[in-house]
């Protein structure tokens, strides 16, 4: 490997609403592309998931509490990083940066003041890596009137360019973002991903996540929960629009399942209807004719195919285009760390609704 290739590599940080673990790509990028290296998956400890969970669900924690999470998901991140290194057998001088997402505690882009939080220190995150690491990407957005999300469109149509005309990228994490490729990039979240999903078969069945939706496929639709469901005021709002686990919980879900008596299979199935039909929808709003899929739902083969019957699109997998399904969102935290060392705006406002393109993201030495 030469000098100079070595002083392409970036690492990507990224756990997004599933809490399913933190996703490490290490990545070699220019101006023409991003190349995945070598990635790993770093399990979220499963009390300090608890904590997070917990602490969304009830929205709110002690001062104490939230200061403290800060730096162990800062630690938790750069134990990441640092096992991606040992994993790949890169030194960290290798190392551009890091770019890293942090964990989201909180997102409200509406309201008298917007906001949206990541916790996950980037300070921690330099001194235990020893990598100058950048962070903090979605706060200038929402103070330029923008959503401060998705933040994947700019990175889609960077390795993918217009693809073709009327394509679009799905990326299914717990929460759903679609991006258009047209000459003017689009994106939004699309609603639910995997996250209703995951925790009603947690529930039931004290799984994390409902592998290749074989209980899905064990129960039917109910169409009076899915109509109800598909009646929530987020479908039909307008774009921009971005959303979290503040609104997608269980919460949500048992405040539609009132006074119905479904089976909790047939609730599964429902769910992942819905999934299906809110991501379809969007589809057809925009006339799509190829649907790239990635991100964790890519993998679910029953919603794969609900998504594919319910559009007349083609469907298939960043995979199938040479880009991880598991990392691409981790890749474009990278990319993001690299466009900021290189002071380059980022091209968002017409996916967000911010004012202007501006420079994402905070540089930690
Ligand atoms: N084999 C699989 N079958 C069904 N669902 C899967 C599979 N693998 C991953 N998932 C889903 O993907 C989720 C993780 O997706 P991910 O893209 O990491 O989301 P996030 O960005 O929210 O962390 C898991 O919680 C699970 O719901
Ligand atoms: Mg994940």
């Amino acid at each position: 490997m030469t000098e100079e290739k070595k002083q392409n590599y970036y690492i990507g940080l990224m756990s997004g609403t599933s809490l399913d673990g933190i996703d490490a790509a290490l990545c070699e990028i220019d101006a023409e592309g991003c190349t995945l290296v070598g990635g790993l998956t770093y399990p979220m400890p499963s009390g300090l998931r608890k904590r997070i969970v917990g602490m969304i669900t009830a929205g709110e924690g002690s001062l104490h509490e939230i200061g403290m999470l800060d730096r162990e998901i800062g630690m938790i991140f750069a134990r990441a990083a640092n096992a991606l290194l040992e994993k790949l057998g890169v030194f960290r001088e290798e190392v551009r940066a890091i770019g890293s997402h942090g964990q989201t505690l909180w997102h409200a882009p509406e309201g008298t003041v917007p906001m949206t939080m990541q916790l996950g220190d980037p300070s921690t995150i330099a001194a235990l890596t020893g990598i100058t690491t950048v962070a903090d990407f979605r706060r200038k957005d929402i103070a330029l009137g923008g959503q401060g999300a998705p933040l994947v469109p700019a990175f889609h149509r960077f390795v993918f360019g217009l693809l073709d005309e009327k394509s679009a990228v799905v990326n299914i994490g717990g929460i759903a973002n679609i991006t258009m490729l047209g000459e003017k990039t689009i994106g939004y979240d699309t609603g639910c991903g995997n996250v209703l999903m995951d925790s009603w078969i947690s529930r039931h069945r004290s799984l994390p996540y409902d592998g290749d939706g074989a209980w899905a496929r064990e129960g039917k639709v109910d169409d009076a929960l899915l109509e109800r469901m598909l009646d929530d005021p987020y479908f039909a709002l307008p774009f921009p629009k971005s959303t979290g686990r503040e609104y997608f919980n269980p919460a949500w879900l048992d405040g539609y399942l009132d006074g119905l008596e479904i089976v909790p299979a047939d609730v599964q199935a429902t769910l992942l209807e819905l999934t299906a039909r809110t991501i379809a929808d969007e589809a057809l709003r925009h006339d799509a004719a190829r649907l790239v899929l990635c991100g964790g739902g890519a993998r679910n083969g029953a919603l794969v195919a609900r998504i594919a019957a319910l559009t007349p699109a083609r469907v298939e997998t960043s995979g199938e285009h040479g880009v991880s399904i598991d990392f691409m969102e981790a890749m474009a935290f990278a990319w993001l760390a690299y466009k900021r060392l290189r002071n380059e705006k980022i091209a968002l406002s017409s996916v967000t609704g911010a004012r202007e393109d501006t420079i994402l993201g905070g540089v930690y030495e």
